[in-house]
């Protein structure tokens, strides 16, 4: 989406290249439009680093790197590292929930949200206001309530997901009239949770933006929802906008690439590059056909990119995964099993299995025994995740769709935070996360020193990371150092640590 006011135009993740290994494609196509004069803007704001909404080839080619970016507040700088080895050089830091201006009278507002759910650690939603117009691109994100921004004034415009974004129940190996009637139930939440959203904000005018992809690739179309399969977690707009117009809302706006919506204090005038939105629905099968068929050399080239034959997958798992599960506590724990690999060879026929036993802290071949999860996968994939050292398999192979899974018990978010966190400082990141949910924070003793075990940078394991010398805290995760006796932060404002000498009961607070 690209927001035009007079003081300047703000482009949001402009989505266009394939993403997670050539499955999932912006619906409908967006490769036609004149982006040569759509990347000419003045801010960019891209809302997490989802492939589908972080397109590096498409910034790199098409973006003016004039163009300030509007960074969300996140706890690690991947977004902006990536944006600048784009080229992107000026940055507008936002702080979460604290409204910027900017020149001219308009005004930003970026909600970050952190936890190692939100996205590949962290998701945002954009504010803007300009002459008393409001507009809220909330995204795919997923506040718990939108209080913040309905208390900066009636918001006329509000752009929100209404779609699926994931592989449940698709990917699960169920019989079919299971995963259909779980299918069916998750459409339905999110339609609920949609229509929740809208109630919270009670905007003007309601836009279903952000999914559903498509997929063209052979092998998975059948995750296209053509209207004959109610369990489809996909439906898009127009099926949602019929859904929450039957529930009696007046104010559902439809866009496609291309249109153009002018939305003032009492009107949104849209302008359309069809005579014929419903039309165009209608004919979508042949539109998703047609598309496929220009696609077809680009998923054929991501194909043949994919083996990397000299791997030696066991090894290369074990020289990265381990030394992780080693660091990891409440993931490891909250995972509370093996979890096995079953890897296709190319001959389509071959399996390797490979066990990530968590308990054990350990990857090696599969026994004969019980997993608590199991993936069934092209070898071939694993060996690219492998060979990019891939520290996000989320963001990657999961969201490619190109697996199947089984397991026993609940869904566990677990298993998903550990393979989105292949690196020390995301693991640790998660592991404190985790660790702060517990009303008793824990503290442990360094040096001579009782002080929290997380580190109040990026949460890093104290234990791990910590050093202390004359009464300076170091953490070597990035270096950062604090005076123990004050607890104050010696590198940044902000970010006290809670520590007292140990000789010193708990009940006295040396930092209050
Ligand atoms: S986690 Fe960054 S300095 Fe500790």
């Amino acid at each position: 989406m690209r927001i035009d006011t007079p003081a300047g135009s703000i482009l949001c993740d402009p989505w266009v290249n394939p993403a997670y290994f050539a499955s999932w494609f912006p619906f409908p196509d967006n490769s036609q439009l004149d982006w040569e004069t759509l990347g000419q803007v003045d801010y960019l704001y891209v809302s997490h680093l989802h492939r589908d909404h972080f397109d590096a080839a498409h910034l790199a080619r098409f973006v003016s790197k004039k163009a300030a970016v509007l960074l969300p507040e996140y706890p690690t700088s991947q977004l902006e590292d990536e944006l600048r080895e784009l080229g992107f050089t000026s940055f507008v830091k936002t702080v979460t929930n604290e409204p910027v201006a900017l020149d001219g009278g308009l005004t930003v507002m970026i909600q970050a949200l952190t936890s190692p759910t939100d996205g590949p650690i962290g998701d945002s939603s954009l504010w803007v206001e300009y002459d008393g117009i409001r507009l809220l691109n909330q995204n795919d994100a997923r506040p718990t309530d939108l209080s913040v921004f309905a208390a900066l004034g009636h918001v006329h415009a509000h752009l929100l997901q209404f779609s699926g974004a994931i592989w449940y129940p698709m990917v699960y190996e169920l019989p079919t009239a299971a995963k259909t009637a779980f299918g069916k139930q998750k459409r339905e939440r999110q339609f609920d949770r949609t229509v929740r959203y809208v109630d919270d904000l009670k905007a003007s005018w309601v836009f279903p933006i952000a999914g559903p992809p498509c997929f063209l690739d052979d092998e998975l179309w059948g995750f296209n929802d053509l209207g004959t399969d109610e369990g489809n977690i996909f439906p898009d707009q127009q099926v949602f906008l019929d859904h929450y117009g039957s529930l009696g809302y007046p104010n559902g706006v439809l866009l496609l690439p291309g249109s153009v919506a002018t939305v003032t204090a009492d009107a949104c005038d849209v302008e359309h590059p069809v005579p014929n939105v419903r039309e165009f629905f209608a004919r979508k099968e042949e539109h998703l056909r047609a598309y496929q068929e220009r696609q077809r050399p680009v998923i054929a080239a991501a194909k043949n990119s994919w083996r990397h034959p000299e791997i030696d997958v066991v090894k290369e798992l074990k020289r990265r995964l381990e030394p992780l599960l080693d660091e990891s506590e409440y993931l490891a724990r909250g995972v509370g099993g093996p979890v096995r690999f079953d890897l296709v060879g190319y001959d389509g026929e071959s399996v390797e299995s490979i066990v990530v036993d968590f308990p054990g802290k350990q990857v090696r071949r599969a026994a004969d025994e019980k997993v608590r999860y199991r993936f069934r996968t092209e070898r071939a994939l694993v060996e690219h995740l492998l060979y990019i050292d891939e520290l996000d398999w989320v963001n990657s192979l999961f969201l490619s769709c190109r697996f199947s899974a089984a397991r026993i018990g609940q869904y566990n978010e677990f298993v998903y935070a550990f393979f989105k966190c292949l690196s020390d400082e995301r693991l640790q990141y998660a592991e404190g996360w985790y660790a702060e949910q517990k009303p008793d924070a824990e503290d442990v003793t360094l040096s001579g020193w009782v002080v929290q075990r997380r580190c109040a940078h990026l949460k890093a394991d104290l234990t791990r990371f910590g050093k202390v010398e004359d009464g300076v805290l170091t953490c070597q995760m990035h270096g950062w150092k604090w005076d123990l006796a004050s607890g104050r932060c010696l590198t940044s404002a902000g970010h006290e640590i809670r520590s007292r000498p140990a000789e010193l009961p708990a009940v006295v607070a040396p930092n209050p």
